[in-house]
């Protein structure tokens, strides 16, 4: 038995999902999994950490290193794990910049992996991205190893991530991998149900408020003229394209509700617009860019518990069936964490855990800078949350 425990923080800034895993040679299974809300104050800085002064970054990088450190040792204790028994930590990071075109192409995850390994005692592998860049590659997507190593076998099928953003891999035994961002997952969503409550309520909770409005099919066909849906894969994206500022533009300023009743307010419709749009964008993309006939698509991230969204998708796709990766063992926001403690269980073995295809890097290489623990050195936990001073 191998454990691996793996660290994600995505672009929601909804919190860190975690998932510790029993990987064997053909099979794995999630032992434990669950996602700690980062608190609002937190949530926010996170939001706007492109801004942040060289101090503040250094600081947050430490922060981050302990809610990480923290998420990992509340998923020991609460599967009643000791550390000595997980093999490595494989911590994605927060990204606070990622710029793979820039005249010098750079990414930044914060999360700083010392403070990890020192709380838990655990070897971490992180930095995931910066070895991908380094070989001339995007840095990003990186789970397509995971999706092709565990989904790669069988019939052409999509692997669709629902995040901030909206991410797609198709896999299959005759394929050679594709991904690419198809576009907004939840961040317009949530930009959305920000704004309709005023604050107060962060994601549209089983898509229960999206089910209520009226799509603005116009609003659709704006939304789709983005030039981001025509351009061909491989592309990227992040929620600094999607964005408050296309809403905007797309709805005009005057549709913030000034009370939620049970009525369908011009919020509500709007919400109810760019969740459908969510799912037409998915559907529409492969049509555009998916070279194969896929014969089954099954979505991980947060979005996969909006019904709204997903009723939407499987409309859209029908006679394609979609499904909640749920149904093969994994909880949809285990995915991600499952796939860097994936990839950082097959680099401490010294085994590939890229695919340089899906990113344009010249050759496969093994990903992640590991931080050692000497052997049974202690844990040293904190015994208390760190928050944000
Ligand atoms: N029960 C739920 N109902 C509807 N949406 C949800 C639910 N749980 C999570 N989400 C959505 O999923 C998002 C987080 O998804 P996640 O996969 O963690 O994305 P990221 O990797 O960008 O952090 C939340 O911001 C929210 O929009
Ligand atoms: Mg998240």
């Amino acid at each position: 038995m191998a454990l691996a425990l793996g660290l994600m923080s995505g672009t929601s800034c909804d919190g860190i999902s975690s998932a510790l895993v029993d990987f064997r040679p053909r099979v794995m299974r999630v032992v434990g999994c669950r996602t700690v809300a980062y608190p609002e104050p937190l949530a926010q800085l996170l939001r706007r950490s492109r801004t942040l002064t060289v101090p503040h970054a250094a600081q947050l990088n430490i922060l981050l290193g302990e809610w990480f450190a923290q998420a990992a040792l509340r998923l020991l204790r609460s599967t009643r794990t000791p550390a000595r028994r997980v093999a490595v930590i494989g911590s994605h990071g927060h990204t606070v910049y990622h710029g793979p075109r820039d005249p010098i192409p750079c990414t930044l995850q914060l999360g700083e992996p010392a403070v990890i390994a020192e709380r838990t005692g655990i070897p971490v592998v992180a930095d995931f991205r910066m070895r991908d860049l380094a070989a001339g590659g995007e840095g990003a997507p990186l789970v397509p190893c995971f999706d092709q190593a565990w989904f790669g076998h069988g019939m052409p099928r999509a692997l669709q991530n629902i995040g901030g953003i909206a991410n797609v891999t198709l896999v299959g035994r005759t394929l050679s991998p594709v991904a690419f961002d198809t576009g907004p997952g939840n961040c317009l969503i949530d930009a959305v149900v920000r704004r309709i409550t005023r604050g107060a309520q962060s994601y549209d909770r089983h898509g229960a408020m999206a089910q209520r409005g009226r799509i603005d099919q116009d609003a659709i066909r704006r939304l789709w003229a983005h030039p981001y849906f025509r351009r061909a894969p491989p592309k990227s994206t992040g929620p600094e394209v999607f964005h408050e500022s296309l809403l905007n533009a797309v709805f005009g300023r005057r549709w913030t509700s000034p009370a939620l009743t049970g009525g369908t307010s011009r919020g509500i419709d709007v919400l109810a617009t760019v969740t459908y749009f969510t799912a037409y964008h998915i559907a529409e993309s492969y049509r555009r860019f998916l070279p194969a006939t896929i014969r089954e698509v099954i979505v991980s991230g947060g979005g996969a518990f909006n019904r709204t969204l997903m009723t939407h998708l499987a409309r859209l796709l029908r006679p394609v069936p979609v499904h909640s990766i749920a149904r093969y063992g994994l909880p949809p926001q285990a995915k991600e964490p499952a796939a860097f403690a994936y990839l950082a269980w097959q680099a401490i073995r010294g085994r590939i855990n890229h695919l340089p295809g899906t990113t344009g890097a010249s050759g496969a290489r093994l990903l992640g800078t590991l931080t050692p623990v000497l052997p049974h050195s202690a844990a040293r936990p904190l015994g208390h949350l760190v928050t944000l001073g």
